[in-house]
């Protein structure tokens, strides 16, 4: 599928070309483009890093800026689709001619777009996209999150040390490369440790019936259920195997992470545990005056993907001011540079590979609430 968007890209960079004639540029500005699902079965990712990201900017230019330039950011909406990704980056760079992008949240939207950062030197930092390809794309696409084989490890030690646990069942997401990727890195340390794996099943998202790769699973009589999707089937799946009388727990990533989990999962989420890249309940002061901001603005306690926004903005901010111009590669190389940045989410450094290596937290649900439990350091 993604061979398509190779096709694509050039005839969509010629279209926007062509609209793109006589759009007049601010030189007082630094166009940021921003890329996200606002709307979809992944709206809240969006919406939520859209904010995060919105705070930290207005921050930055309320403090004066990027040496004497304003950040101006243009935000599309993709609909949590990779060919709409695709899209609304070729409008970025060649209408809005953007110096620098952020997105994506779905490494498969992410992997859609990088292609066409890559090819046009336009730097593009992910907030939190987990898969480990996406920065293989290539020099000039970088994240502020950690990756996969160490979230899959931290699940599977989990529900070893934790939870007792010595069979697992998995149900992944077929059509996502998060998804994918998670489930094997999971089953991997899972296996490495001892455990064994007693059934490896799947769905695609969108799917709303699950029941009958569930009632496979009771069957097999697993001690934990892995599935690494995101919230909105995941709530679905945790209700029909509740309905269904499986009572073990389910475990899962960071695509947990919405407030929407809740409401469509309820009380079916009860004793269920998911990783993800900060807790609000922290007590550390960094945490605290962020998360006391965030609330003044938008009036809710900032999840995971806001405050990767966040930190992905600030990382941007800090490179910008250190680049010796504006120029594509003298971006990627001021963002390749950064170390030790004090994020919310932990101290960000790029590594060889454009990743930032950090810890996870691991959250427990009760109740319709996410509780911290533990930090796994890498
Ligand atoms: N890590 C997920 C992915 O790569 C995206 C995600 C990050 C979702 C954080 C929720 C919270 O697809």
């Amino acid at each position: 599928m993604r061979q398509r968007f190779w096709i694509l890209g050039p005839a969509l960079f010629l279209m926007a070309l062509v609209i793109s004639c006589g759009t007049k540029l601010n030189p007082n500005e630094i166009r940021i483009g921003e890329y996200g699902a606002l709307t979809g079965a992944q709206a809240t990712f969006g919406i939520s890093t859209r904010d995060g990201i919105q705070l930290a900017v207005d921050e930055i230019n309320a403090s004066g800026g990027i040496n004497g330039k304003t950040l101006k950011v243009i935000l599309v909406d993709d609909q949590g689709k990779p060919e709409q990704a695709a899209v609304a980056v070729t409008k970025l760079i060649t209408q809005d001619q953007v110096q620098v992008v952020l997105g994506e949240v779905a490494s498969s939207l992410s992997l859609a777009a990088a292609p066409l950062c890559q090819e046009r030197k336009v730097p593009m930092i992910s907030p939190s996209s987990t898969n480990p390809k996406v920065t293989q794309v290539g020099d000039y696409i970088f994240r502020v999150c950690f990756i996969d084989p160490f979230q899959g490890q931290v699940m599977a030690d989990f529900a070893m040390q934790q939870l007792s646990a010595k069979t697992a069942a998995i149900l992944r997401d077929q059509k996502s490369d998060y998804s994918m990727g998670l489930a094997d890195f999971f089953i991997k340390r899972f296996k490495e440790k001892g455990g064994s794996i007693v059934l490896d099943q799947s769905y695609v998202a969108g799917d709303v019936d699950f029941k009958s790769q569930l009632a496979t699973l009771r069957g097999k009589t697993p001690d934990v259920i892995f599935v690494p999707g995101y919230y909105t089937e995941v709530g679905l799946i945790a209700k029909q195997a509740r309905e269904l009388g499986i009572k073990v727990p389910l475990l899962g990533g960071d695509g947990w992470e919405s407030s929407k989990l809740f409401e469509i999962g309820g009380k079916a989420l009860n004793e269920c545990y998911f990783s993800t890249h900060y807790s609000s309940e922290s007590t550390d002061p960094k945490v605290l005056d962020y998360v006391k901001k965030y609330r003044a603005k938008f009036g809710s306690v900032p999840d995971g993907l806001a405050t990767l926004g966040y930190d992905a903005a600030g990382v941007l901010a800090e490179a910008l001011k250190r680049a010796k111009s504006l120029s594509g590669a003298d971006i990627r190389d001021a963002i390749a540079q950064t170390k030790s940045y004090a994020g919310v989410t932990g101290s960000i450094s790029m590594n060889a590979n454009r990743d930032a290596v950090k810890s996870a937290v691991v959250l427990k649900i009760e109740n319709e609430k996410a509780s911290y439990v533990t930090t796994v350091n890498p």
